[in-house]
C-alpha cells in the first residue's frame, strides 16, 4: 500500500491557509488523513475547509508576535504537539525601496521573518522535546532571484532560508527535519494580496509589474507545490524544496550555479524587461 503523511505525522498547523498555497497544502494534507489546524485573520474566510472532520480553524495575525505564539501554543498543546508546522503566511510588497515609507518595510519583516521565526521557536521547543516533527517554512526562489521593486519581500526570504538552514545544522541527527521551500511562481492570490503603496509609478516599475503579473497568471496551480511538499515529507529528511515551472525552479539555479554573479544579474534584468 502506499505510504500516506499520516503514517508519519498525524497533526499539522498551517499559517494562511484561507488561499492560494496554504489552502493546497491544507488540502494535500487532509487528503492524506492529517489532522490540520489551518489559520486565516477571518476565520469565515476558513468557512470551506472547516467543512471537513478532520480540519480545526484558527484565528491568527501575524503582525501581533505574542498573541501569534499564544495561539499557536494553545492549538499545540489541543492537538497533542503539532507533527507538521507550515509557516505560510506572507504577503508581497510591491515599492521602490527609498520611496516607500519605511513603517511599510519593518512591518513586513516583521510578520515574514520575524514573527514567522517566532512561531518556528515555539514549534521546534515541542519537536525537540518529543524528538519527531517537520517544520516546514515556505521561503521562495526570490531568495536567490531577487525580485524587482519588492526588496523587503526578497530580504524576508533570504533570511527565512537562512534560519532554515540553521536549523538543518542544529536538528541533524534527531527526528526533526526542516523543509526550506522555495516555490518560483504560482498561479495564486498573492499577486491580487502584493501591496502598492501610494507612490510614483516609474516606466522601470511599470514593466516589472507587467512582467510579474504574466509570470504568476501562467505559473502552475498551487496543487503543483502541495505536490511537491507531499514527496517531500515523505521523504522525511531535511532540505530544500524548489518547485514551480521548470525554468525557475530547475534550469535557472543550475545556471546561476555555473555561471557568474553579473552574468545572473543581466538574465534576470532581461527577465523583468528592465534595464
Ligand atoms: N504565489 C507565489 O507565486 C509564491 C511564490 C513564492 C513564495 N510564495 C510564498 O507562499 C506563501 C503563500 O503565498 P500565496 O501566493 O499563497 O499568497 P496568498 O494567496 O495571498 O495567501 C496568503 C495567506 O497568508 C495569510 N496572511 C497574509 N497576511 C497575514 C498576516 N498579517 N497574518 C496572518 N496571516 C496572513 C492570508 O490569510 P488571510 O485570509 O488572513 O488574508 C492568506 O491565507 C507566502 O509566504 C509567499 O511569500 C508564493
Amino acid at each position: 500500500m502506499s505510504q500516506r503523511v499520516s503514517d508519519f505525522y498525524p497533526t499539522a498547523f498551517v499559517t494562511g491557509a484561507s488561499t492560494g498555497l496554504g489552502r493546497a497544502f491544507t488540502e494535500m494534507l487532509l487528503a492524506d488523513g492529517v489532522r490540520v489546524w489551518g489559520t486565516a485573520r477571518d476565520t469565515a474566510r476558513l468557512a470551506e475547509l472547516a467543512k471537513h472532520n478532520n480540519f480545526t480553524p484558527v484565528a491568527l495575525e501575524l503582525r501581533d508576535s505574542a498573541a501569534a505564539e499564544g495561539v499557536f501554543i494553545d492549538a499545540d498543546s489541543s492537538a497533542g504537539g503539532f507533527a507538521i508546522v507550515v509557516n505560510n503566511a506572507g504577503y508581497g510588497v510591491f515599492g521602490d525601496f527609498a520611496a516607500t515609507d519605511f513603517a511599510v518595510w519593518q512591518e513586513q519583516l516583521e510578520v515574514m521573518l520575524l514573527n514567522t521565526a517566532r512561531l518556528s521557536h515555539a514549534a521546534l521547543r515541542g519537536m525537540r522535546a518529543r524528538n519527531h516533527g517537520a517544520l516546514v517554512n515556505i521561503s521562495s526562489l526570490a531568495a536567490e532571484f531577487p525580485l524587482p521593486f519588492q526588496s523587503v519581500y526578497n530580504m524576508a526570504k533570504a533570511g527565512l532560508t537562512a534560519l532554515n538552514e540553521s536549523l538543518m545544522v542544529e536538528t541533524a541527527g534527531t527526528g526533526v527535519f526542516i523543509l526550506d521551500v522555495r516555490p518560483g511562481d504560482y498561479r495564486t492570490d498573492f499577486e491580487g494580496s502584493v501591496r502598492r503603496p501610494p507612490g510614483e509609478t516609474t516606466p522601470a516599475m511599470a514593466r516589472a509589474w507587467v512582467a510579474f503579473g504574466k509570470m504568476m497568471e501562467t505559473g502552475p496551480a498551487p496543487a503543483h507545490a502541495a505536490a511537491a511538499l507531499r514527496r517531500a515529507l515523505l521523504r522525511r529528511r531535511s532540505g530544500t524544496v524548489r518547485c514551480g515551472r521548470f525554468f525557475q525552479a530547475v534550469l535557472a539555479p543550475l545556471l546561476a550555479r555555473l555561471g557568474s554573479l553579473p552574468i545572473k544579474r543581466r538574465v534576470q534584468a532581461k527577465y523583468f524587461d528592465l534595464p
